[in-house]
C-alpha cells in the first residue's frame, strides 16, 4: 500500500488538501469508482497517473452485478426496484473489490471491519445522472459514507462522459490514453440516450443532436417485448437480425454494400440483382429523420410502424420474427450511420466514437468500418466496458479531477441528477 499523505477528517470539502493530492498523484493515485445509474452495480479500484493529456492506468480489481434477472420479469427497469438491488450490492461488491485488491487484509468478512480500516485509496468517484435518480442515490449515499470514513474527496461523473472515455479502457491490466486527433465526435447509444457529441477541445463536449424522443437502445427493449423477446432487447433481436441477414444476402452483396452510399438503397439494388429479390422483406420500415437537416433522431415512430406491422400480420412464427428483427435493426443503424456521417463531414471530425450499450451490436459495428471512411480513427469500447461499468467512472473520474484541477465539490452538494447534460 502507497503511503498517504492525506490527513483523515481534513479532506472531505477542503481543497487545499485536494492539492496536496494534486501533487501526489504523479506518484499514482488510487480510485474507487462507483456506478449505479441503471441496472448494473459495479465498483472498480485503479490505479491512474499522469496528467490530463497523458493518463494511464491500472485494473487493480474490478467487481459488477447485474440485475437484468430481476428486470427481465418486467420487460424493464423498475427505478424503485433498482434502487433496492444497488443498495444490498454494494456492501457485497465492496467486499469482493477489496479482497481482490489485496488492499487491505481483511481478517473476517464483517464490512464495519473494514470500512473503519485505515482508507485504502485515495478517491471516491460516483456516478451523479444522467440515469434513475432512486438508482445513482444509493451509489451516491454508499461514496458519501466511504468518503466520510476514510476522509477522501469525492469526485461526481457524468455516465455519458464516462461512455465516451469508455473507448480507452481495458477491463484488465494497463492501459493509456493515446493522443487523439481533435475534433472527436461521439455517437452516444444507449438504454437512455442517442445523442452526437462534439469536442473540439479535449473533454469539451456540444451535443449537436439527439433524440427527439425514445432512445435507440430504448426502442430495441421495446420492440424486442413486442416480439416476445426478453429484455435487454438490443442483443436478442441483434441475435435474430443476424440469423436472417446471413441467410438473406449472399457474400457479393455484402461486398457491394460497403462500396455504395446508402446501406439500405445498395442492399435492395444488388438483391434485385442477384436475384435474392424473393428473400427481401415484404415490408420496409421507415429510416426515421433520415433526411432532416439536423443532426437529431427519434424512434418512437418506428417503434410504432412496427406494432403496426405486427397487428396487420397476425399471428408471429419464427421466421416472421426474424424478419422483422432484421428490417427493425437495419432502420436503426442505417439512420444511425448516416446521420453520423453527415456530422462528421460537416464538423470535419478526425476521430469518431461510438459507446455504451448499442454500440455492443455487431451490425452497427461492421457498417461503421465501413461507411466511416479511411481517414478516420474509429473508437469502440473494449470487451466489457460498452454496457455500463464502474471502469468507465473510474477514468471520468480522474480525469474530470485533473482538469478540475483537484477542486473539490463538498459531499453535501453531492446530489443525483437524473437528467444531467455533458
Ligand atoms: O449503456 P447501457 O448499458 O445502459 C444505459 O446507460 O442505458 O445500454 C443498455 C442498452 C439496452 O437498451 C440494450 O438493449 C442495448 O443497450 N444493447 C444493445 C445491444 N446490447 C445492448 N442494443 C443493440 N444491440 C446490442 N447488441
Ligand atoms: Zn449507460
Amino acid at each position: 500500500m502507497v503511503e498517504h499523505s492525506l490527513d483523515v477528517g481534513r479532506v472531505t470539502g477542503s481543497s487545499p488538501v485536494s492539492r496536496t493530492l494534486l501533487i501526489k498523484i504523479s506518484n499514482g493515485m488510487k480510485i474507487l469508482s462507483i456506478e449505479t445509474s441503471c441496472d448494473d452495480t459495479g465498483i472498480t479500484i485503479l490505479e491512474a497517473k499522469g496528467s490530463i493529456s497523458n493518463a494511464s492506468f491500472k485494473i487493480i480489481a474490478n467487481t459488477s452485478d447485474s440485475q437484468i434477472k430481476i428486470h427481465t420479469k418486467y420487460g424493464g427497469v423498475y427505478p424503485a426496484l433498482a434502487k433496492n438491488e444497488h443498495i444490498k450490492n454494494l456492501p457485497i461488491l465492496l467486499e469482493k473489490v477489496l479482497k481482490k485488491s489485496k488492499l487491505l487484509k481483511l481478517t473476517n468478512s464483517a464490512i464495519a471491519e473494514f470500512v473503519n480500516f485505515k482508507k485504502p485509496i485515495d478517491a471516491i468517484a460516483v456516478t451523479y445522472g444522467p440515469g434513475l435518480e432512486p438508482a445513482l442515490w444509493a451509489g451516491i449515499v454508499f461514496a458519501k459514507e466511504l468518503a466520510k470514513k476514510w476522509g477522501v474527496p469525492i469526485i461526481p461523473v457524468n455516465h455519458m462522459e464516462g461512455h465516451i472515455l469508455s473507448v480507452f479502457g481495458k477491463n484488465k491490466g494497463k492501459f493509456a490514453i493515446p493522443k487523439v486527433k481533435l475534433p472527436i465526435l461521439s455517437l452516444l447509444v444507449s438504454g437512455g440516450h442517442t445523442q452526437l457529441v462534439l469536442a473540439k477541445k479535449w473533454m469539451n463536449y456540444k451535443i449537436i443532436g439527439e433524440t427527439l424522443d425514445d432512445a435507440a437502445g430504448e426502442a430495441f427493449d421495446k420492440v424486442a417485448r413486442m416480439l416476445g423477446l426478453p429484455y435487454p432487447g438490443g442483443p436478442e433481436i441483434s441475435k435474430l437480425a443476424e440469423q436472417e441477414r446471413k441467410q438473406k444476402i449472399g457474400h457479393s452483396v455484402l461486398k457491394s454494400i460497403a462500396q455504395a452510399d446508402e446501406p439500405s438503397i445498395a442492399i435492395r439494388q444488388q438483391a434485385n440483382m442477384c436475384g435474392f429479390q424473393n428473400t427481401m422483406p415484404n415490408f420496409l420500415l421507415p429510416r426515421p429523420m433520415i433526411y432532416s437537416k439536423n443532426f437529431d433522431f427519434s424512434f418512437s415512430g418506428l417503434k410504432t410502424a412496427v406494432l403496426y406491422l405486427i397487428r396487420k400480420i397476425g399471428k408471429l412464427d419464427e421466421k416472421t420474427k426474424e424478419k422483422i428483427a432484421l428490417e427493425f435493426e437495419n432502420a436503426v443503424i442505417e439512420t444511425l450511420i448516416y446521420k453520423t456521417i453527415k456530422a462528421k463531414e460537416k464538423y470535419k471530425a478526425k476521430t469518431v466514437i461510438v459507446s455504451g450499450g448499442v454500440s455492443s451490436n455487431k451490425y452497427l459495428r461492421r457498417q461503421m468500418k465501413k461507411f466511416i471512411g479511411r481517414d478516420i480513427k474509429l473508437l469502440f469500447p473494449g470487451k466489457g466496458l460498452a454496457t455500463d461499468n464502474s471502469i468507465m467512472i473510474g477514468i471520468a473520474g480522474y480525469l474530470r479531477f485533473l482538469k478540475n484541477k483537484g477542486k473539490n465539490i463538498k459531499p453535501d452538494k453531492i446530489k443525483a441528477e437524473g437528467g444531467l447534460k455533458l
